[in-house]
């Protein structure tokens, strides 16, 4: 049995450790990265922290342990903003940019440093009819079982409630199941660039 509540913040650790653990297209990322927290930096860590009414939780009831978590934010433009003044400046202390190695010849890790020290920002035609946008991760022994789907609705709702008319996301072109399970909740294929699919749903 799982509850569903909002994050706290004593659910850090867990966020990045699910971010970490979903981060292979889906799969297990452990492996792939020297650094266990570089990837909760970008895709965990700010939503809690700038966005923590948007970000909702399952606790396994039995153990206490967080399985799976939906991370939003209503507004992207603001929200890269602040990330920007508040978020990016200290990491990018700590992890230094990798812009002189070549792309190709780039570890994981660099990769992800690139993305801290060149944040892509959203494309502003998308943002202007999908101003939120989210993250959903849940581990093995959470998925299939409708959860992934009551975490969706539950952070949608709140969405709604806040005025929001749009959310997209952003999902690896070779998480094949991902995309299924939002072509299922409604959402619609807005664009595709190598290795990344963009998805948006009306509100
Ligand atoms: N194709 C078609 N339908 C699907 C698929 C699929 N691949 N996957 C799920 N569905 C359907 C289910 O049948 C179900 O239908 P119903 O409610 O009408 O009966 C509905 O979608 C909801 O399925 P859930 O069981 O709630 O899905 P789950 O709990 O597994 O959550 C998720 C899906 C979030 C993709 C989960 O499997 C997961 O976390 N996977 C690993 C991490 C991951 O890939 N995250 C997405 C990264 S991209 C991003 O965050 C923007």
């Amino acid at each position: 049995m799982f509850t569903l509540r909002p994050a706290r913040e004593t659910d850090r650790a867990a966020l990045y450790r699910i971010c970490l653990e979903t981060g292979a297209s889906g799969e297990d990322a452990t492996h792939l990265y020297a650094d266990p927290l570089i990837l909760g930096h970008v895709y965990a860590g700010p939503y809690l922290t700038y966005a923590p009414e948007f970000a909702f939780v399952l606790e396994d009831q039995r153990s206490g342990e967080v399985m799976g978590y939906v991370l939003g934010t209503p507004d992207t433009a603001a929200f890269e903003a602040t990330l920007e003044r508040g978020w990016w400046p200290p990491l990018r202390d700590l992890y230094p940019d990798p812009a002189a190695v070549p792309r190709a010849a780039r570890t994981p890790d660099e990769r992800i440093a690139h993305l801290i020290h060149h944040p892509p920002r959203a494309p502003r035609d998308v943002l202007a009819e999908y101003p939120a946008h989210l993250h959903i991760d849940l581990l093995p022994g959470a998925q299939g079982g409708g959860r992934g789907r009551a975490l969706m609705t539950t952070l949608l709702g709140a969405l709604r409630v806040a005025g929001v008319r749009g959310l997209h996301l952003g999902v690896g072109e070779s998480n094949v199941r991902a995309q299924g399970f939002y072509r299922h909740l409604g959402f619609q294929e807005l664009r595709r660039a190598p290795g990344a699919v963009t998805f948006g749903l009306r509100l």
